[in-house]
């Protein structure tokens, strides 16, 4: 069963390191690792994932025996995420952003030894933060469910909705969870960039790599970052064609 047994800090460094220790402890497939707050909270690609005390959902969950459901686990986790909100209109940012109005509301990193049978699937989920609390630098990017929602949350509330919804996800059959994220896919259509290209997203493929169209053919994008392109698309139609 997802979520139990469950460990809670009032604070502690990172839910991921605490889950990834409990691993060599034997901890059970499901077992969460939850927390008020981290002093050193993780993100993809290096970054560091702050959060003010008790106003987001910081969890980890260890999930063991689905190696071969591996890469597509951020990705469902993102699903989950976003059917446990039915009152907001979520997004999918590949991989595994969740965005409201184009603003990033949810985090996920995975972790992990597949070969070894294990990985630990960390969500940071903003829930009553404010925006005047963000750093300046992300209040333009950044968003949180009573933000978009327009009123407070109760944050262990959220935290029961998601748990069942991810109950429900991962044991869900990968098609259903590939067409979940493809309803979602806030990329479709759009011009993206990425370290060394650029191009056109169109979709994932059932490995749940981002498949995008460049002058030189479909290419698929397994790993890294992509930002939707600022500069001004010749073949989008919502582009403006003052003359
Ligand atoms: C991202 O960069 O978008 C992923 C952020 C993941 C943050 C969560 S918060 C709970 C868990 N513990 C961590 O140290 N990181 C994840």
């Amino acid at each position: 069963m997802i979520g139990v047994p469950r460990v809670h800090f009032r604070l502690t460094d990172s839910t991921n390191e605490r889950a990834k220790a409990l691993v060599e402890t034997g901890a059970p497939h499901g077992t969460l690792v939850t927390a008020d707050e981290q002093t050193a909270g993780r993100g993809r690609q290096g970054r560091a994932w702050r959060a003010l005390p008790r106003a987001s959902l910081l969890l980890s969950l260890l999930v063991r025996g689905l190696e071969d459901r591996h890469a597509l686990l951020p990705l469902t986790a993102a699903v989950a995420v976003c059917d446990a909100l039915p009152d907001l209109d979520c997004q999918i940012k590949w991989p595994n952003d969740v965005w409201v109005d184009g603003r990033k509301l949810c985090g996920i990193l995975l972790e992990g030894r597949p070969q070894a049978g294990w990985a630990v699937l960390g969500i940071g989920l903003n829930v009553n933060v404010r925006p005047e609390d963000l750093p300046p630098e992300l209040r333009d990017t950044a968003t949180s469910i009573a933000a978009a929602a327009g009123e407070p949350r109760d944050v262990e509330k959220e935290l029961e909705a998601l748990i069942a919804s991810l109950d429900h996800w991962i044991a869900a059959p990968e098609d259903e969870v590939l067409a979940a994220w493809r309803a979602r896919d806030a990329l479709a259509g759009r011009r993206v960039e990425w370290a060394d290209g650029e191009g056109r997203a169109a979709g994932i493929d059932d490995s749940g790599s981002l498949l995008v169209e460049t002058d030189d053919g479909v290419i698929e994008l397994n790993a890294g970052e992509v930002h939707i392109s600022r500069l001004p698309d010749s073949t989008d139609p919502r582009r403006c064609r003052c003359s």
